[in-house]
C-alpha cells in the first residue's frame, strides 16, 4: 500500500480525485464562512445540525456523490477531540464500511485536524491496519484492493516526520502480522530464517543464521533441549542494523520464535491449541522492527536476536525432569516442558551479552498468566532498569502500543528453586507472569535488560483471529528515541557530572 502526503486547503480537498474520502471531524470544528466555505463545510454542517452527524469518537455518516465533491463516495467520520487515539479508533471503524473492490485509491482527510506528527502516524497505522488482508494460504480471499492512501493535511512539511515514520511502523507492523498469520507448516524455524535473510537485503542489514551445529558448540543446552523433539532443525537468527558508527553500543532484541508451541510432553489441550502458531510473535516483531528500521535508517545500531525451534512431544523429546546445561553454565530442572520459552531465550540472553550492547529488550509470548493479568490491551513490562522501563512505557504511550510495569521483587524468585539443578523452569501458579520474568533474569547479569510479554498483545482470537504486529510499533517509538538521544549525549554527561 503506498502512502502520499499532501497539503490541502479546504478547496483543494473537493477536488481530490479519489474513490473515497474519508474526512475526520472533530466535535468542536468551527463554522466556516466566506471563503472557507466549501462544498464539503457545508455538507458536514448541514448534517450536523440536522443531527445525522452526531458527536463522539467513531461516528460516521456515509453519503454517495454528494454535491461539489470530486470523490463518489464520501465518509464523514468524528473523532472527538481529535487525539492520535482518537483518531486510530475512528479511521480503524470507518475503514470497515470502505473495504469495496472499488475503492483502490483513499483520500484520507486530516486538515480538519491541528497538523500533528502523532495524528498522521494514528491514521497511516489505523488505515493499514484496518484495510489488512491475509492471503499466503486463503486463495479465495480478495487481496487488499486498497493501493494508495492520499494523506491531506494543512502543511504537509509541518509532519514529515510523522510521515515518514508512518510508513515505517506499516511495513514493519505488516511483515510481523504477517509472519505471526502464517501456519506452523509454512513458517518454520528455516522459513523464518529465509525472512531474515531478505531483511538482510537491505540497506544496513545484515543477517546470520546458525544451524544444530553452531547452536551445539555454542553449548546452548536449554535452546537445543526444546528443540530435540522435533524434525524440524532449529535456527538461531542474527540480524545486525547498522545505522551509528561501528563504535556506538547496539541495541539488542530478543524475540522467542517457537514457531508452534504443543507443550512438548506437557501437552497442551486440544481446544485453541492452534493459535500456538503465534507462539513465534515475538520474532516476528523483531523481524518487523528490522523492516521498519530498513526504511527510516535512524543513527543507532540494532542486533535483533531470534532463537526458533518447534515444541513438540516424541520419542526424542525433553521430558519432565530432565536437567540440561545453559550456554550460561547455569543447570535447570525443566519441570514442564511448556515452560519451553524461557528455556530458548535464556540462552539467546547469554549469548547477547557478547555485543556490548546498551540495552538487551526481550519479547515474548511467554505466559498465559499474562493474559489473565492484562488482558489484551496492554503488554507485560518487566525491568530492574528504571530509565529503561521508563523509556519503553513512554515509546509505547506515543505509539499507542502500551505496555504496563510489572514487578521483579527477589521473593518471587523462590518457586524457581530445584533440589536437582541451579534452578527449575516454573514456580507455581501465583504471578506466573513474574515467575517467568525472574528465571529469565537469572540469564542478564548486568546487562541493562526489559522484558516484554505479548502473551496477550500479539494475536487476538475469536471471530478476528489474527496477530496485531504489536509491539512494532512501541519497538521502532524506542528505538527511534534511542537515536535521537545518542545525538546529544555530550549534554546529558555534562549535565550529570
Ligand atoms: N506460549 C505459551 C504462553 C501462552 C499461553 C501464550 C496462552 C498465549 C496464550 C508458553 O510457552 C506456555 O505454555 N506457558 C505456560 C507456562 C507454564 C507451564 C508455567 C503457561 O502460560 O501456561
Ligand atoms: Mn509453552
Ligand atoms: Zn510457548
Amino acid at each position: 500500500m503506498d502512502f502520499e502526503l499532501k497539503s490541502l486547503s479546504p478547496e483543494q480537498s473537493v477536488d481530490l480525485a479519489v474513490d473515497a474520502l474519508l474526512v475526520l471531524v472533530p466535535d468542536n470544528l468551527p463554522k466556516a464562512q466566506g471563503k472557507a466555505l466549501t462544498a464539503l463545510s457545508e455538507l458536514i454542517e448541514d448534517a450536523a445540525q440536522r443531527g445525522d452527524l452526531e458527536t463522539g469518537v467513531g461516528k460516521c455518516l456515509s453519503c454517495y456523490r454528494p454535491a461539489g465533491l470530486k470523490a463518489a463516495r464520501v465518509l464523514l467520520a468524528r473523532v472527538g477531540d481529535g487525539s492520535p487515539a482518537a483518531v486510530r479508533k475512528t479511521v480503524v471503524a470507518a475503514m470497515s464500511s470502505l473495504k469495496a473492490p472499488q475503492v483502490r485509491k483513499l483520500g484520507l482527510l486530516l486538515n480538519l485536524l491541528a497538523d500533528s506528527d502523532a495524528t498522521v502516524q494514528a491514521a497511516m497505522t489505523g488505515c493499514a491496519d484496518a484495510s489488512y488482508v491475509y492471503t499466503h494460504s486463503k486463495p479465495s480471499a480478495k487481496a487488499r484492493p486498497l493501493h494508495k492512501v492520499v494523506v491531506g493535511v494543512g502543511k504537509a512539511e509541518a509532519v514529515r516526520t510523522g510521515f515518514q515514520q508512518g510508513k515505517g511502523l506499516v511495513a514493519g507492523v505488516e511483515l510481523a502480522k504477517e509472519w505471526a498469520n502464517r501456519p506452523g507448516n509454512m513458517a518454520t524455524p528455516s522459513l523464518l530464517a529465509e525472512a531474515a535473510r531478505k531483511l538482510g537485503r537491505l540497506p544496513n542489514i545484515k543477517t546470520e543464521v546458525m544451524g544444530p551445529k553452531e547452536v551445539a558448540a555454542l553449548k546452548m543446552g536449554a535452546f537445543m533441549a526444546v528443540a530435540q523433539g522435533s524434525a524440524e532443525p532449529l535456527r538461531f537468527i542474527v540480524l545486525r542494523y547498522n545505522g551509528a558508527p561501528r563504535t556506538e553500543a547496539p541495541v539488542v532484541l530478543v524475540g522467542k520464535g517457537i514457531t508452534f508451541d504443543t507443550g512438548g510432553i506437557s501437552i497442551k489441550p486440544a481446544a485453541e491449541m492452534d493459535e500456538m502458531k503465534f507462539d513465534m510473535g515475538g520474532a516476528a516483531s523483531v523481524l518487523g522492527t528490522f523492516a521498519a528500521l530498513a526504511e527510516l535508517q535512524p543513527t543507532i545500531n540494532v542486533v535483533g536476536l531470534i532463537p526458533s525451534c518447534e515444541n513438540m512431544p516424541d520419542g526424542m523429546a525433553v521430558k519432565p525432569g530432565d536437567v540440561v546445561t545453559s550456554m550460561s553454565g547455569q543447570t535447570i530442572e525443566i519441570l514442564n516442558t511448556d515452560a519451553e520459552g524461557r528455556l530458548i531465550l535464556c540462552d539467546a540472553l547469554t549469548y547477547a551479552a557478547r555485543f556490548k550492547p546498551r540495552a538487551v529488550v526481550d519479547i515474548a509470548t511467554l505466559t498465559g498468566a499474562c493474559v489473565i493479568a492484562l488482558g489484551a490491551v496492554r503488554s507485560g513490562l518487566f525491568s530492574a532498569d528504571d530509565a529503561l522501563a521508563q523509556a519503553l512505557q513512554t515509546a509505547g504511550e506515543a505509539a499507542l502500543d502500551p505496555c504496563w510495569r510489572m514487578p521483579l521483587d527477589d521473593e518471587y524468585a523462590e518457586g524457581l528453586k530445584s533440589n536437582f539443578a541451579d534452578m527449575g523452569n516454573v514456580a507455581g501458579r501465583a504471578a506466573g507472569a513474574v515467575t517467568a520474568a525472574k528465571f529469565l533474569q537469572k540469564f542478564t547479569g548486568e546487562l541493562a535488560w526489559a522484558h516484554l510479554d505479548i502473551a496477550s498483545t500479539a494475536w487476538k482470537s475469536g471471530a478476528a483471529k489474527g496477530a496485531t504486529g504489536r509491539p512494532v510499533p512501541l519497538l521502532v517509538h524506542y528505538l527511534l528515541g534511542q537515536a535521537e538521544q545518542a545525538k546529544a549525549p555530550k549534554k546529558t554527561a555534562r549535565r550529570k557530572a
